[in-house]
């Protein structure tokens, strides 16, 4: 498999999620490549040890009755940001499989099944469906359902195009991001009015992550985040960080 930087970048604005599949398996060169992919990805936060497993659907319950080949099982050490860097690490892989033509999608309702969790240390976080697509597997961004971009920032500001395009669970986009004086950004994630759905919360975390991942691999060269700098509290919002591009 092919990619560099571009390929992914351009996957940002046409990948979509792919929830029918061809239900052929993926030959092990690309299985490999993926692997070697994932090994080389950008973290968020250093500290945080995970893992991933590649299984079919022996070892997977869906509460929906989507199929695909094949499925990343996502473990975590649950400490600090660590849903917010497994979003950060596996958006990465969302875009790597797009940009080589394989449909995939970020599942929270699902689980492992009948599977021994190698590293008991690591809690099992979200999966991620993946395979050749049954149809097309890319759309024309006019397709896109997003919200505008005053939305989602206290400026109008095309450079965070990226962020605005990326997925979220059930589309909730609760990203929101405000410029400093030295032209670095913070991003917040809305609070949720009423906690219908305790994994909401959990998911959320993930999608700011996914965000941030559009972020680096629109600006590879200069993405730097932190954590702890001083910022404005917002009202009804989580800071999550900030970043320069
Ligand atoms: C953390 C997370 C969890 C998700 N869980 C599910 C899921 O359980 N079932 C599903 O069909 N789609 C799921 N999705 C996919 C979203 O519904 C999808 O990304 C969103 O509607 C935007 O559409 P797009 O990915 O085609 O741009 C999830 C996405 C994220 C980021």
């Amino acid at each position: 498999m092919i990619v560099d930087n571009m390929d992914l970048k351009e996957a940002i604005y046409k990948r979509q999620s792919i929830r029918k599949y061809d239900k052929t398996p993926l030959d092990s060169k690309t299985l490999d490549g993926l692997r070697t992919f994932i090994d080389n990805t950008r973290v968020l936060n250093p500290n945080i040890k995970w893992s991933y497993d590649i299984v079919g659907s022996e070892n997977v319950r869906m509460l929906q009755r989507f199929k695909s080949p094949h499925y990343l099982l996502i473990f975590s050490e649950s400490k600090e940001n660590y849903l917010q860097n497994i979003g950060f690490i596996f958006q990465q892989v969302d875009l790597y499989l797009q940009s080589n033509g394989i449909g995939s999608c970020w599942i929270g309702a699902g689980s492992p099944k009948n599977y021994e969790n190698p590293n008991p240390e690591q809690d099992f976080v979200i999966l991620m469906m993946f395979g050749r697509p049954q149809g097309e597997i890319y759309r024309e961004l006019s397709q896109f359902e997003r919200k505008i971009i005053c939305e989602i920032s206290d400026t109008r500001d095309d450079r965070l195009m990226p962020a605005r395009y990326a997925p979220s669970a059930a589309n909730s986009q609760t990203w929101y991001f405000t410029h400093n004086d030295d032209g670095s950004y913070n991003v917040y994630r809305n609070k949720r009015r009423i906690r219908l759905n305790k994994k909401m919360d959990a998911w959320n975390q993930v999608d700011i992550g996914i965000a941030l991942a559009h972020m680096y691999v629109a600006n590879p060269e200069t993405f730097e985040f932190s954590r702890d700098r001083p910022h404005e509290d917002l009202k009804n919002k989580v800071f999550e960080g900030s970043f320069t591009i």
